[in-house]
This record gives structure tokens, C-alpha cells and sequence, in this order.
């Protein structure tokens, strides 16, 4: 039986609340969705144009009627396309697998995966007249997402909803960073190109392909170290033979231009002897089982036991120890396989009544109420450790499972991907459904993770890669070699081009990740936000924008796929790096927008490099004949940009009588340092 909500209040003006009649809001668990909890100011207006209807016998439901042509995004990490309507999904942090024609179960995924790696209980619409709502479901709970018949949510538990109503769809994008936080700025070094694989061991390894990226002059900034570094998959912990001495690792990669991210896994091996597996013993660090005993898992270890992150005092223990491997002057972390996944058997969860602790803000629960939540609170806890271990630096963390919100405390990738045509089609909209969702720091394993790909797949995916907001290539244990030399000269040729194109970009992608920072809009943008109310556009999700200005045109995947839908307007074709996108369809097309003016920089081996020297500035003058751009700088490191310590130019072009004029027609921020000269091509 359908039921109303009791007592919708507003939030504020464009964000209502509901909650299932009955239920008692203060009985509802808090929320990690949220940054601070949305007291009802105000009750709903009856204009109000969506409203959820719960049902309340059998699980708890909410459903959303929606009017005929409104297409549904976000959802999260999830594969297929970009248009979710007709799908059916979970939020629930999996690590998905597929059973091979021979009955093996491999891990890794396809469209017809319930779940991925993060949870995002959030559904954007866009209806037919181009406004938008976002629906919340503010639960940690697994929770079922169908969208075949408009929008509904069911849960074993009852759960509030939130709305979010938008004039345009960015309005509600940009609503919801509110609500659930946006990024921290990301260090300037980390918008280089990464290069990974599982794993460059021994260290000699890691320097020879730092060696060989520099011999090679091919744009790189980050060399990844995935877990054979460690001694027997302990965590926090050195292989004596192959990463005797991470500190001088390290330091020769910054010697050589380099950065390094380093894995960490949640998972402690059960070993008597083994200091962090003691320490958590004693100082109770470790998930309980219903019975109330330490709870373990098959994990790379071996039998493993898991850090209750609900508790204060276990993610203080988690930065200490993340703070003295920081001693080695590591530059970021990775933490990985935290929905939290056993290795063994595939597919193996924490059972749902595996006992968290809490403290703090967060009331002790069952890991059915807290499994989705593990990567988000691992990845505030390893934040937390590198913002308190180096108050000067930018934190940089990478996580494999997330929650609606995690942006704020880490990047994501899309998890084990497959060297396929098929896995290199969804890097677009996997991206893109990330950012509608808050996220806006993402990306694939180019080249795909399992499996190894043909020369032209790597060529194209390294080429469409080096656009997308998190660039790295990464392959799994005994595929073969993923660098951008593997597949002979012709592809090497095409990998430099292709970050080329990313170095001298850089300028423009950090002025993105700036306004994704301080507004919550994603770096990269569906086409439609160039013109919600343009049909046609709805279901692109080949092409994307890089903010407002620049659209990227991949080649098309083959006969099944239809041309690619562009915004109406004229977005005028520009080069970076000599490419020719059509000689050579590894380069999607890049056009710029007219009335825009893209700040382009030298490009170079490193983002040291890239973000010194001359600008250019790509001028694209609108039917008027006027152009407008900006550009964001600031130290690259540290926080002074938050005291004023950056410069944010807008540029502005006229034409008279066929000169076209770039002034600085206005300055933000107290950056030192006067602005860089500048060159103006005129498209
Ligand atoms: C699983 C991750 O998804 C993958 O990227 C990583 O290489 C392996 N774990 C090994 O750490």
C-alpha cells in the first residue's frame, strides 16, 4: 500500500525532505551522505514538482513518478551507458565478477552488474523542458535502484529522501556538492599522466621505467607501487629484498621528476609477531564477528583481520602507522580493496552481522549499516593521516570503493576493468555518471586491466585517457606490459602525442578542477549540460565536455554506434601536439566552443614543466565577435590558495574591423608573481 510521507519540511528553497510516514526522524541513523545534518525549515510549497510515495509494508520503498521524456543519470559506478533509464541497480560496495565460458569466476564486470565497487544512492533526472531533480536516498543500507518505471528505491530499513529541484541540471549537480561535499583541490602533480601496473617490483624496476619514461620523452609524473612492495602482503610493511629502502625509491623517482602512490590495503594478516596485527589485537582495531570475536577473512595475507574504521580510536591508530610509511616520502596513497573484499573465495562479503564499534559521532552498528561506508571512512582516515603527517601538502588519495560524498576525501578509478572494445566504450560514461554523483575526480585503468590489449585498442584508449580527469594506465598480475612503448613505435608515437595534448591542456584542467572544488561541477561534463532541453543529446556519451568550452569527439566505436550527437553552435576544431585526429582516430577531435578563449600552456615532461612558461591563449569568437576565458594558478602545493594565495584571470577578446583584441579584463586573489606572457591564436 502506498503511503505519503509525513511532514516534508524544506530544507532550503530548492531541497525538500521526506520522510516515510510513521517513522520517527530522529530514529533514523545519521548520515554519511551529508556534510551537516538539513533541519526542515519551511513546510514543501504545494508546487513542488516531484514527490516521493513510500510504502512501508514489506521493504521500505519510495517511489518517484516521472513525466514522459526525463532521462535519469548518476547512480554512480556503474557500467553501460550514460542514460540509465531501464536499469536496474544496487548501492552496494561489490567487488562484481564474471563466470568465463569455462565456469571460472573472474573479477570483473559488465552492464548487467548490479553493483560496482562504490554506492551512490542518487538518481539525477532531467526532464523534458530541460530542469532537473536529484533524488537522495539517504541511507547506508544496501539499497536497491530501479529505474524502468521512474524512480524507485527499496531497503530493508526505512530511510529518508531528499530532492533536489534545478532550473538545469548543473543547478542540481551543483546542489548536491553542497549538500555532500566537494573535492579538496587536488596537488597540481597528480593532473599528470600515472603510470601502473600490479606490480613494477623490484625497485630497480620502478627506476628503470622512471629511466625510460625520461629517455623516452613521453610525458609522465607518477609511478604507482602496487602491493608486492610489501613484505608477505603485510600492510604497513617492506619486502626486505625488492623494496629494501623505500626512502631512497623515492627519492630517486623525485630526483627523475617523479611522484609515487603506494598501496595500502585494509586487510591485517593474523600473524603472532607481526607488530600492526598485534597492536590491533590489543588495542581492540578489529571488526567482531555476531559472537563478539575478531573477525577474519582470506585475504592476499592469508587469513586477515579488518580495522574498524566506525572507531575513532582505529582510525588514529591507522594514521599513525600512515604517517611512518609517509616517513618515506611517498606522495600519495592508494587504498584498495575496501568495499572491503576477501580475495578468496571470489565474491566472499563481510557477513551483515559483523559488529562495528563506532564512537565519536558514529553509534556502534551492524556491517549491513556500515559495509557501504568502509572505503569512505578508510579513505577519511588515510586523508586525515597524510593532512595531520604534512600540514603542507595537499593530500592525494586514491580509492577503490567509495560512498555518495567520498569525494571529499579521495579520488576513485572504475575498478577492474577488461582490455576490450567494450570495457574502453564505457570509460566515458562511467566517468561521467561519477561526476553527475559528485564525484569528479575519476578514471579508467587505460588499457584496461585484465587481459592485454591490441596495439590499436591501447592506442585509442591512451589517446581518449589523456582527456579524462584522472589519468592512468594500470594492468593486472602476468598480463603483458601496459607502458606506452609496448606496442612498437607507431602507438609510442601516438601515447607522447596524446599527453602532449594532456600537458599543454593542464592549464585549462586545473582552472576545472578549481571551479569542480569550489562549485561541485564535474571536470567532465555530459554534452547535454551544452543544452539540456536539445533531445538529441541525452543519450551522447562518446563525446563529453571538458568544462564549458572544449568538446572532446572520439572516433566512433564501429558501425553499432551511431555519429556522435554535438551541441548546436559552432565549436571550432583546434590541435595541440601536431596530431591529426583524421589520419589518426586514436586523437578524439577537440573543438572549442565560440565565445570561449582556452588558456593553453607549453606542455612538457612533468607539471613542473607544463605549468611554467608562455600561455597561449585559442581564441573562438562568438557571432558578435567576442571570447571570454579564465584561468586558475595558484603554488600547485599547500593551502595558501585558501587565504587568497592564487589568481584566477578572465580573459576577454573583441574584434574591430578584423584585429581581434585579448585584454585581461579582470583578476581575483593575491597570487604573487605577475601574469605569464601570452600569445593569441585566433581559430
Ligand atoms: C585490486 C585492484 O583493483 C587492482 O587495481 C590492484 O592492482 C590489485 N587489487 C592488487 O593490489
Amino acid at each position: 500500500m502506498a503511503q505519503s510521507h509525513q511532514e516534508p519540511g524544506l530544507v532550503a528553497d530548492d531541497v525538500a525532505r521526506f520522510v516515510p510516514q510513521d517513522v520517527d526522524p530522529a530514529s533514523l541513523p545519521r548520515s554519511f551522505a551529508l556534510v551537516e545534518p538539513m533541519p526542515a525549515q519551511a513546510p514543501v510549497p504545494g508546487t513542488w514538482r516531484s514527490t516521493p510515495e513510500f510504502e512501508t509494508d514489506g521493504p521500505w520503498a519510495a517511489t518517484l513518478a516521472v513525466e514522459a521524456g526525463t532521462s535519469l543519470y548518476g547512480t554512480g559506478e556503474v557500467a553501460g551507458p550514460l542514460l540509465r533509464n531501464g536499469f536496474v541497480t544496487e548501492a552496494w560496495a561489490t567487488q562484481p565478477f564474471r563466470i568465463e565460458a569455462d565456469g571460472t569466476p573472474v573479477p570483473n564486470y559488465d552492464e548487467r552488474s548490479k553493483s560496482l565497487y562504490q554506492a551512490h544512492p542518487w538518481v539525477l533526472a532531467v526532464r523534458r523542458d530541460g530542469t532537473a531533480f536529484g533524488v537522495l536516498a539517504d541511507t547506508t543500507y544496501r539499497l536497491e535502484i530501479d529505474l524502468r518505471a521512474g524512480v524507485r528505491f527499496s531497503c530493508e530499513t526505512p530511510f529518508p529522501v531528499l530532492v533536489i529541484e534545478g532550473a538545469r541540471p548543473q543547478d542540481v549537480v551543483r546542489r548536491l556538492a553542497e549538500l555532500t561535499g566537494r573535492i579538496e583541490l587536488p596537488p597540481r602533480w597528480s593532473l599528470g599522466y600515472h603510470q601502473c601496473r600490479f606490480s613494477y617490483h623490484p625497485d630497480s624496476r620502478v627506476r628503470a621505467l622512471a629511466d625510460e619514461f625520461r629517455a623516452r620523452k613521453i610525458p609522465c609524473d607518477v609511478i604507482w607501487i602496487d602491493i608486492h612492495y610489501m613484505d608477505a602482503y603485510k600492510v604497513f610493511t617492506f619486502d626486505p629484498e625488492g623494496f629494501p629502502n623505500p626512502r631512497a625509491t623515492n627519492d630517486q623517482l623525485h630526483e627523475r621528476g617523479f611522484r609515487s602512490v603506494w598501496i595500502l590495503d585494509p586487510a591485517i594478516k593474523v600473524e603472532p609477531g607481526y607488530l600492526v596485527y598485534e597492536e590491533g589485537v590489543a588495542e581492540r582495531h578489529f571488526l567482531l564477528d555476531a559472537e563478539g570475536r575478531e573477525h577474519r577473512e582470506w585475504t592476499w595475507p592469508g587469513d586477515a583481520a579488518f580495522p574498524d574504521y566506525t572507531r575513532p580510536e582505529t582510525r588514529a591508530w591507522w594514521a599513525r602507522h600512515t604517517a611512518e610509511l609517509l616517513e618515506h616520502e611517498m606522495d600519495g596513497l592508494w587504498v584498495d580493496l575496501n568495499e572491503p573484499s576477501p580475495i578468496l573465495p571470489l565474491g566472499a562479503e563481510l557477513p551483515d552481522d559483523v559488529q562495528h564499534r563506532g564512537g565519536g559521532d558514529i553509534a556502534p552498528g551492524s556491517h549491513a549499516q556500515y559495509h557501504n561506508v568502509y572505503g569512505l571512512l578508510m579513505s577519511k582516515a588515510t586523508n586525515d593521516a597524510m593532512r595531520a603527517a604534512r600540514p603542507d601538502r595537499r593530500p592525494f588519495v586514491l580509492t577503490r570503493s567509495s560512498f555518495i560524498g567520498g569525494q571529499r576525501y579521495a579520488a576513485t578509478w572504475t575498478g577492474d576493468n577488461v582490455s576490450s572494445f567494450e570495457h574502453f566504450g564505457w570509460s566515458v560514461p562511467m566517468v561521467l555518471n561519477l561526476g553527475l554523483s559528485g564525484q569528479p575526480n575519476s578514471g579508467p585503468d587505460i588499457g584496461g586491466f585484465a587481459g592485454t590489449p591490441t596495439p590499436e585498442l591501447f592506442a585509442r584508449w591512451i589517446g581518449l585517457g589523456a582527456l579524462l580527469p584522472f589519468s592512468r594506465t594500470h594492468s593486472a598480475l602476468d598480463e603483458g606490459d601496459q607502458e606506452p612503448w609496448s606496442f612498437g613505435p607507431e602507438v609510442e608515437a601516438i601515447a607522447r602525442t596524446a599527453l602532449e595534448r594532456r600537458y599543454r591542456l593542464l592549464p585549462y584542467l586545473y582552472t576545472l578542477f578549481r571551479e569542480a572544488a569550489v562549485t561541485g561541477l564535474p571536470v567532465a561534463r555530459p554534452v547535454f549540460f551544452a543544452d539540456p532541453v536539445d533531445p538529441s543529446l541525452r543519450s551522447e556519451d562518446q563525446s563529453f565536455l571538458l568544462g564549458t568550452d572544449v568538446l572532446v569527439v572520439p572516433a566512433s566505436l564501429g558501425a553499432a554506434h551511431r555519429a556522435p550527437r554535438l551541441p548546436r553552435g559552432r565549436w571550432r576544431p583546434f590541435t595541440l601536439a601536431g596530431e591529426d585526429p583524421e589520419t589518426s582516430p586514436a586523437h578524439p577531435v577537440l573543438r572549442l566552443r565560440e565565445g570561449a578563449i582556452l588558456p593553453v600552456g607549453p606542455g612538457g615532461e612533468t607539471t613542473g614543466e607544463a605549468f611554467e612558461g608562455p600561455l597561449t591563449l585559442l581564441v573562438s569568437l562568438d557571432a558578435a565577435g567576442r571570447a571570454e576565458g579564465r584561468l586558475y594558478e595558484d603554488a600547485g602545493d599547500g593551502f595558501g590558495h585558501l587565504e587568497g594565495g592564487y589568481r584566477l584571470t578572465t580573459f576577454a577578446a573583441t574584434s574591430e574591423e578584423g584585429r581581434v583584441r585579448v585584454d585581461v579584463a579582470a583578476v581575483e586573489g593575491r597570487y604573487p608573481g605577475k601574469l605569464r606572457g601570452f600569445d593569441v591564436v585566433v581559430l
